[in-house]
């Protein structure tokens, strides 16, 4: 087409090749870079045209020899504006904002499940007329204690290992403690109220102890307490099989055996059936078909009169379980240090 190399052919060349870049979108990368091709590129129409130059005469050679450099520079600049001008299309530069990327995924919270255990406890218990109370974390030793029948010598004392604040009293006696359970709040609630009490309180609990796979030195419980003129052990069966039912399955089995906590008599602890073979016998239940999941028991007269209610005119009973062992035997956890540590690996999966 432009087999000659001439002045004319070369602004020939240049106009058709101008024209043609102008018609290019401003992102077309792909589009420019086969314009490149066919002009400026190694085997471009330009490049070979100007191959052409040792056939002109000697005496037109530097004229169109410089005219020939001149196109060629032209078009490069051209090309070059043009993909700088492409590239700024996609790409942002400092400061501004590059609208072709995605937005930022920010995860949705949800409750841990400590809480969602916790929820569903109380409102079984909410559902059967329990009212929610809660209580202090920080505990007086008399509501810990000596208002639950637990007297300062006696070797239940022991069976809990206190955290104990230095709250020291004028015979030099520490009277603070994290509480160790949320029996206490027990006897703060019968202070304040007349029966009928019905109440179901959930909150944290500590004790002095190493931890392991299932014991944790902070952990909650849910405490449970009705007091009123003629409820008897039957109440607290058939309170605590419902709620048996609730948390484990309508088909759940449940099992009372005598038990010692000093604030109640009798004592008893609850099973369930083992969910896990159907009472078969497993590991989960250690071969015996069982797992204990509460204490409980009929309140103690001492307890009662020692928040002002009279024995022979009222009864109750009480109960309290760990939330993270029922989480742990309902969702098959297996190391109650999960609770606690923050791993997201582990909260995400609730
Ligand atoms: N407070 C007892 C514990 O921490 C549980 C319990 C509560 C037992 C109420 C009986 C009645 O182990």
């Amino acid at each position: 087409m432009y087999e000659s190399l001439t002045i004319e052919s070369l602004h020939a060349i240049r106009d058709e090749a101008l024209a043609s870049l102008s018609l290019l979108e401003a992102v077309d990368v792909d589009g420019l870079e086969a314009w490149r091709v066919q002009y400026v590129g190694r085997r471009g129409l330009l490049t070979l045209l100007l191959r052409e130059i040792g056939s002109v005469p000697i005496p037109q050679r530097r004229e169109i020899g410089a005219a020939g450099n001149a196109v060629k520079s032209i078009l490069q600049q051209s090309l070059d504006g043009r993909l700088s001008a492409a590239s700024g299309a996609t790409k942002p530069t400092g400061g501004e904002i590059d609208i072709t990327l995605s937005g930022r995924h920010r995860p949705l919270g949800r409750l841990h499940p400590t809480t969602r255990m916790v929820r569903e406890i109380t409102n079984a218990f909410r559902d059967m007329g329990f009212q929610q109370q809660d209580g202090p974390e920080v505990e007086w030793e008399r509501y810990n204690f000596d208002l639950l029948n637990i007297p300062k010598d006696h070797p239940s004392r022991d069976l809990w290992d206190s955290i104990w604040l230095d709250e020291i009293d004028r015979e030099g006696h520490r009277r603070m403690l994290l509480r160790t359970h949320t029996s206490p709040v027990q006897a703060r609630v019968m202070e304040q109220t007349n029966p009928p009490v019905r109440i179901v309180v959930p909150g944290r609990c500590a004790r002095y102890e190493a931890t392991d796979a299932t014991h944790e030195w902070h952990f909650f419980q849910v405490e449970g307490l009705a007091v009123d003129e003629g409820i008897t052990f039957t109440d607290l069966k058939g309170t605590l099989f419902e709620f048996a039912r609730r948390i484990f399955g309508a088909q759940r089995r449940v099992r009372f055996r005598c038990d010692f906590f000093p604030f109640v008599e009798p004592g008893v602890d609850m099973s369930i059936d083992c969910f896990s073979c159907d009472g078969q016998g497993c590991s989960l239940c250690s071969q015996t078909g069982w797992i204990e999941i509460l204490g409980a028991g009929m309140v103690h007269p001492q307890v009662l009169r020692g928040v002002g209610y009279d024995p022979e005119r009222y009864t109750g009973f009480a109960f309290g379980m760990g939330v993270e062992r029922i989480a742990i035997l309902k969702y098959g956890i297996d190391d109650i240090r999960n609770f606690y540590s923050n791993d997201l690996r582990f909260l995400s999966q609730f």
